[in-house]
């Protein structure tokens, strides 16, 4: 378990997540191996979760914190993947969910990483296109592409777009 200094440290950390000192709050505890995405817009942990993959079903250690009062954001949501870090595809659909998002990996205890999530400016081979007239939905052998756009994604192709909310994204998430 934690030590003294180490619990000294979670109150001093948690302090920086919340918004007007109320810092007597560890809202989610911390964990020794894995990655914390940080600053998710509040409400879209499950979405990222989904976008993910990360179920429970296959017993993974996940801990989420939704509508954390934050002050780079008004409310944030945060998630702690135990024992995960994410690949280059994960964290190019994350960057188009959470723009904003931090990762910081962890390594016994300690904040090992930390980086903040870009954007590309194209994802390839993450996302299908909804549109059954797409030629990405037929048996071409044409990869998935869509520009990123500013609120969303458009497909290459045929020109659809899928909304950057979350939920469209998700839906249409096609990772490993
Ligand atoms: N964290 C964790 N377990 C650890 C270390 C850190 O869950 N062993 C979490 C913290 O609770 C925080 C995030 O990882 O949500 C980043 O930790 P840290 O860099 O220490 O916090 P801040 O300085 O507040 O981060 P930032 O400056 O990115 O807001
Ligand atoms: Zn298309």
């Amino acid at each position: 378990m934690n030590g003294p200094d180490r619990d000294d440290r979670s109150e001093r950390d948690d302090r920086g997540e919340t918004d007007g000192g109320h810092d007597h709050e560890l809202r989610v505890t911390k964990i020794r191996d894995g990655t914390v995405i940080d600053h998710v817009p509040g409400g879209l942990a499950l979405t990222v979760l989904g976008v993910l993959g990360i179920d429970g079903s296959a017993g993974e250690v996940v801990s989420v914190g939704m509508n954390v009062p934050s002050d780079r954001l008004d409310r944030k949501d945060v998630l702690k993947i135990e024992n995960r870090e994410l690949t280059r595809d994960e964290l190019d659909v994350l960057s188009l969910i959470a723009p904003a998002a931090t990762i910081n990996i962890v390594r016994e205890y300690n904040v090992a990483g930390k980086h903040r999530v870009e954007r590309p400016e194209q994802v390839s081979g993450v996302l299908s296109c909804p549109n059954p007239d797409c030629i990405t939905a037929g048996n071409e052998p044409v990869v998935p592409t869509f520009d990123v756009l500013e609120e969303g994604v458009r497909c290459v192709y045929c020109g659809t777009i899928l909304g950057a909310e979350g939920a469209d994204l998700s839906e249409h998430a096609d990772i490993g």
